[in-house]
């Protein structure tokens, strides 16, 4: 079983990234700029919103981070939502969630401009995504699964994808993506009857759970390729939904390929974040 190695994935397209930077910045005079926002003092969303900057830096691109305090109401997030639109300076903006209780986070999404919507949540992007437009800002886990598939040169067109999971983060718009690249798709979730019959047959299972030791053996095809988007914190140690849990013996058999946790999807998600911003600033530079 092949483990698919998602840090060196992730390295390669920054250091792409990096070399188109330096040139874009020579022939149009300025930095992609990605503005982050973080509500609240969640340590989890802070290291989050910290490495975002950091690997936006180290590729060239310019990033400010605009930290509120918890008690930050709704309107004044809306009013700088409003600043950042209104900045023209301003490529791509991401709100760090979840947001606070207190603030309603359709209402912050759907405040951006769908146009610098780097997280591609708007529903403007959702439909575009929907409607297989090439125009569409696609969230950058589910680009990050793609990336990956298609640099192991794993064919998607034509394929039974299951997709375990239907956030509007990874599980709807990934399925929506496999759709999009021709798999025949299918999408499961928490009442989802006889998990086992639907998996069993998927030449891709993706799942996004976070749920540690649902997936047995016995649940898969033979030579699947399984793309574990699971992060699960297990005495300390992170495992996936499927990497690393109690029957992985037994899933190495089976499967042909794995994401592992950590070093698979997760610094894929970082890599189509840049890869976002830096899209949004072309449509922006070039005219
Ligand atoms: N690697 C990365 O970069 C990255 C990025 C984002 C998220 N993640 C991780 O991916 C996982 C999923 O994230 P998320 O934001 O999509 O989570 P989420 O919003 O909690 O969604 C979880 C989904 O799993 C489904 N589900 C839960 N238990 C199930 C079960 N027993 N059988 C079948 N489906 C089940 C839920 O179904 P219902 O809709 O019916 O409730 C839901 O659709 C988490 O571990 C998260 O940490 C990783």
């Amino acid at each position: 079983m092949k483990i698919i190695n998602g840090s060196a994935l992730a390295k390669k397209i920054k250091s792409i990234l990096a070399i188109d930077i330096a040139f874009c910045v020579e022939k149009y005079n300025r930095a992609p700029k990605l503005e982050l926002v973080l509500v609240g003092d969640d340590p989890h969303s802070a290291t989050h919103v910290g490495n975002k900057k950091k690997a936006a830096n180290a590729i060239g691109m310019e990033c400010d981070i605009h930290s509120l305090p918890c008690h930050t109401s709704q309107t004044e997030l809306l009013e700088l939502i409003d600043q950042l639109n209104k900045d023209a300076s301003v490529d791509a903006i991401l709100v760090q969630l979840p947001l606070p209780k207190h603030i309603d986070t359709n209402t912050i999404i759907n405040a951006i401009d769908y146009r610098k919507d780097v997280d591609g949540l708007h529903p403007m992007n959702v439909g575009l995504l929907c409607t297989s437009s090439d125009d569409a800002i696609i969230p950058c886990t589910p680009r990050g699964i793609l990336s990956l598939l298609q640099e192991e040169q794993i064919e998607i067109s034509g394929k039974h994808c299951v997709v375990i999971g239907r956030s509007n983060l990874v599980g709807n718009p990934t399925a929506r993506l496999m759709l999009k690249n021709n798999a025949s798709v299918t999408i499961c979730h928490s009442k989802t009857r006889d998990l086992p019959y639907l998996t069993r047959q998927a030449e891709i299972l993706i799942v996004a759970i976070g749920c540690p030791n649902l997936i047995h053996a016995d649940m898969l095809k033979e030579g699947a390729v399984v793309i574990d988007v699971g992060i699960n914190s297990i005495d300390g140690k992170l495992v996936g939904d499927v990497y690393n849990s109690i029957d992985v013996p037994s899933i190495e058999k089976i499967a042909s390929a794995i994401t592992p946790v950590p070093g698979g999807v997760g610094p894929m998600t970082i890599a189509s974040l840049l890869q976002n911003t830096f899209d949004i600033y072309k449509r922006n530079v070039v005219k």
